[in-house]
């Protein structure tokens, strides 16, 4: 029977893969800590690890996973930036999830739109204590509205659909424009200067580090609102803080962010936070934060389980992995039909 270590494990996790893991005929070993070089020992005897964001997967605890026996990496996400791939290369396998349910991520980057304009998340807290006032919640219409949407992959493209639904103008920014959508692309610094709303739809890579930075937010109109659904290092937190304190930034909402490895995902209500650029976003009245909860629908962690599942069948049935990566996808084995390496 193929064994899974699964790391990083919440109880929402199991959910699924437990239902599924049976069917396939996998037992999976649950550990709630995350994937580095503390615990990654802890895959002795597995050929299979399933991990995921905030799991720590560089050449260490590659080649640890590797001296246990480790084959596979299966990803039960899709973004793969905490991955180095070139010391993968050669040993261990890669998979992911690439689509689980992008309606998940695009709706709730909607949702944090209209909280953030429409101050529901200030309505909440208050009716609750009773307090009935309107004072500070004076939000505006999206309807009319110019948002710029950066990346316009398959999240991105059902965000536009959304917006198009609030009647707003869409204006878009992809190095790899997609010809066929119905859309008005410009370059990044015109989306920033006409925007009144910018999404980011766009994966975390060496070009899109730091995407928002002092200069880039120096070009948005003034109040702008800046939503963040994709990974935290797109944005300077730096940047973004000084950016609300000098009122440039009308509002941010994010439901990511560049250190979240250590915090998002666990309960810290206990705990002095070290990080003080987040304590003082999170007290900002203006600063929304969820904790890397987009993808957290019952029909994406469905897919999720299914998707990683049966990637797992076709390694171990030595079939080709439909959703494998490596780093040089564009020339490695895969283009002729094989498993990467
Ligand atoms: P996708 O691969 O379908 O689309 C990404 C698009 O971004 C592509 O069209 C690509 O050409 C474009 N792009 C690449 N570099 C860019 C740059 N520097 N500037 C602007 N556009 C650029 O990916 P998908 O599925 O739409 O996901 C987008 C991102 O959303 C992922 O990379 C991931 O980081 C994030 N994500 C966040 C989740 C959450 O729970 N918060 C869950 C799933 C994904």
């Amino acid at each position: 029977m193929t064994r899974i270590a699964f790391f990083d494990t919440k109880p929402y996790d199991r959910v699924w893969f437990d239902q599924y893991a049976a069917d396939f005929g996998f037992q999976i070993t649950y550990y709630e800590s995350k994937l580095n070089e503390q615990t990654s020992a802890l895959a002795d005897d597995f050929e299979v690890v399933c991990a995921f964001v905030n799991d720590t997967i560089n050449e260490q605890v590659l080649e640890t996973l590797y001296q246990k026996g480790v084959r596979l990496l299966a990803m039960r996400c899709a973004g793969y930036n905490n991955i180095d791939f070139k010391a993968a290369f050669g040993k261990i396998h890669i998979v992911r999830v690439p689509a689980y349910s992008p309606y998940a991520v695009a709706e709730h980057a909607m949702a944090l739109l209209l909280s953030a304009v429409r101050h529901t998340h200030h309505s909440y807290v208050r009716t609750r204590e009773f307090n009935f006032s309107l004072n500070g919640l004076v939000g505006f219409d999206l309807h009319g509205k110019t948002i710029g949407v950066v990346g316009t992959g398959k999240i991105g493209r059902i965000f536009i659909d959304i917006c198009k639904g609030f009647g707003m103008q869409v204006l878009c920014f992809d190095p790899y424009p997609d010809p066929a959508l119905e859309a008005h692309y410009t370059d990044f610094e015109d989306l920033c200067r006409r925007s009144d709303i910018i999404s980011l739809h766009c994966p975390l890579t060496e070009d899109s580090v730091h995407l928002i930075n002092r200069r880039s937010i120096g070009w948005m109109k003034d109040q702008v609102v800046l939503i963040n659904t994709s990974r935290g290092a797109l944005v300077d937190s730096h940047a973004l803080l000084e950016g609300i304190r000098s009122k440039k930034i009308g509002a941010a909402a994010l439901d990511v962010y560049e250190e979240e490895g250590e915090v998002f995902y666990e309960d810290k209500s206990s705990t002095i936070l070290d990080d003080d650029v987040l304590m003082l976003l999170i007290s900002m009245p203006n600063v929304l934060v969820t904790s890397h909860q987009a993808f957290l629908t019952r029909e994406a962690l469905q897919n999720i389980a299914k998707t990683t599942l049966t990637s797992i069948e076709s390694y171990v049935k030595g079939e080709v992995m439909e959703h494998e990566i490596c780093y040089q996808c564009d020339t490695c084995h895969k283009i002729s039909g094989q498993r990467c390496f």
